[in-house]
């Protein structure tokens, strides 16, 4: 999934013949599911319609401050602040000039100086003009500010000289803002270790011993990680959830308890920060029978052996990695939670209990509390299990911080 999912992103496009590669950038920000704005300069129009832009970006393009025929003012501070990013593509000398010393003499100018947010411009120019040392002045002086040069390529320029001034192609300019946006994640670059579903102990080729973990909170763990930049390791119990655009995630599919403990522990020493989202069952039967077992007799009991506890495992080699365990109850919520904090040598631990109604297995909702092995305790509301996920992992990056 791209960081820019969702993102709203003003795209402003200025007089230059680059201009008509827009249409391929407004293009690639659709595919991304951005929601785009366009805001063209007078001068860009004599390279690219506004046509073509609105008819690709799904919108209005605007230009002026007031629409001629309705006289409607386009809010150039509301265009601004609604906006995650302001892209300028291509930024010429001239409005890189204007940029540089608020000058307000269009819509797009006075869009880019009311923005708060974070501004990427793609200058596009000739390589001397582009060499010029009042050019070089006013892209400092922007960076400084803070906006994010996206440099200019080499190769031939519409002069037909050949040097450095080239707009960024579009397909470089996307990669740039993402590669930016993912680095300012939270996650950016930690290795995550989640686990999820339930596990299933064999009892013979029809049955087994399972509970009704749906898997639902670790795969919102795992997708809410992924989308803080982390690198995730998923490793799934038998479940039919689905990571169809989060296609980074590695997803390990497992059936039993001891399966899990094997991938857990193989991928542990690499691992930043491990969530042991899973229902693991406690116990197995002690054989396995390879024919399914008859129903001949009256009664029937199945031998049962402990399964390793993974957590506890865990908490026995735990070096530098942070250990998050969950723990389900359905009485003595907060002492049997600590105890499990304490005894496994975990970090945090997510609680939460049957006694509370929409919580636990199954729901698309949860109420959880957080305990960690500081003396820490936060209590949150029912949510959903896509914001209970997003509160665990800023619950992590808050004790990781300090
Ligand atoms: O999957 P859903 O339908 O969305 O439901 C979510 C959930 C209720 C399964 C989830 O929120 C949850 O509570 N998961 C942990 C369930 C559990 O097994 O809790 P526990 O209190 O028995 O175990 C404590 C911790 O030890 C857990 O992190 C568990 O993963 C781990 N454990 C348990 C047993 C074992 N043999 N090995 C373990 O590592």
């Amino acid at each position: 999934m791209s960081v820019l999912e969702g993102k709203k992103i003003v795209l402003i496009i200025t007089g230059g013949i680059a201009a008509y590669k827009t249409a391929s950038l407004v293009r690639l920000f659709m595919k991304r599911g951005c929601e785009v704005q366009v805001i063209m300069t007078p001068k860009a129009h004599n390279f690219i319609t506004p046509l073509t832009l609105s008819t690709l970006s799904k919108k209005p393009v605007y230009t002026q401050f007031f629409e001629g025929n309705t006289g409607e003012w386009n809010n150039h501070v509301d265009l601004a602040l609604h906006a995650d990013y302001l892209v300028v593509a291509p930024a010429t000398s001239n409005t890189l000039s204007k940029m540089a010393s608020a000058e307000a003499d269009n819509l797009a100018l006075a869009t880019y100086l009311s923005a708060k947010n974070t501004v990427f411009f793609a200058p596009a120019m000739d390589l001397d003009m582009y060499k010029n040392p009042y050019n070089q002045e006013n892209i400092k002086k922007l960076q400084q500010k803070g906006d994010i040069l996206i440099p200019p390529n080499k190769g031939e320029l519409a002069s037909g000289l050949e040097g450095e001034g080239r707009m960024a192609e579009p397909e470089e300019i996307l990669d740039f803002i993402e590669n930016y946006i993912r680095k300012e994640l939270i996650f950016y670059k930690k290795k995550l270790l989640i686990t999820a579903g339930p596990t299933y102990e064999p009892i013979d080729p029809v049955r087994f011993i399972g509970n009704h973990s749906s898997g639902k909170m670790g795969f919102e763990i795992a997708k809410a990680a992924e989308k803080l930049g982390a690198e995730v390791t998923l490793v799934s119990g038998p479940t039919c959830q689905k990571l169809s655009h989060y296609s980074s995630i590695k997803r390990i599919d497992v059936m039993s308890s001891e399966e899990m403990y094997q991938k857990v522990t193989e991928h542990y020493q690499s691992t930043d920060i491990v969530i042991m989202a899973a229902a693991v069952a406690d116990y197995r039967p002690e054989t396995v029978s390879k024919t399914k077992i008859k129903k001949n007799e009256e009664s029937f009991s199945l031998p049962l052996l402990k399964n390793k506890d993974i957590l506890l495992e865990l908490g026995k080699t735990k070096s530098n990695q942070f250990l998050v365990g969950f723990a389900l109850e359905t009485n003595n919520e907060e002492e049997n939670a600590l105890t499990k904090l304490n005894k496994k040598n975990l970090n945090m631990i997510v609680l939460n209990s049957l006694q509370d109604k929409g919580a636990g297995f199954s729901y698309d909702t949860n109420k959880i509390t957080i305990l960690d092995n500081k003396g820490g305790i936060e209590y949150f509301d029912l949510q959903t299990k896509e914001k209970v996920a997003e509160n665990i992992l800023k619950s992590i990056h808050e004790r990781i911080k300090t």
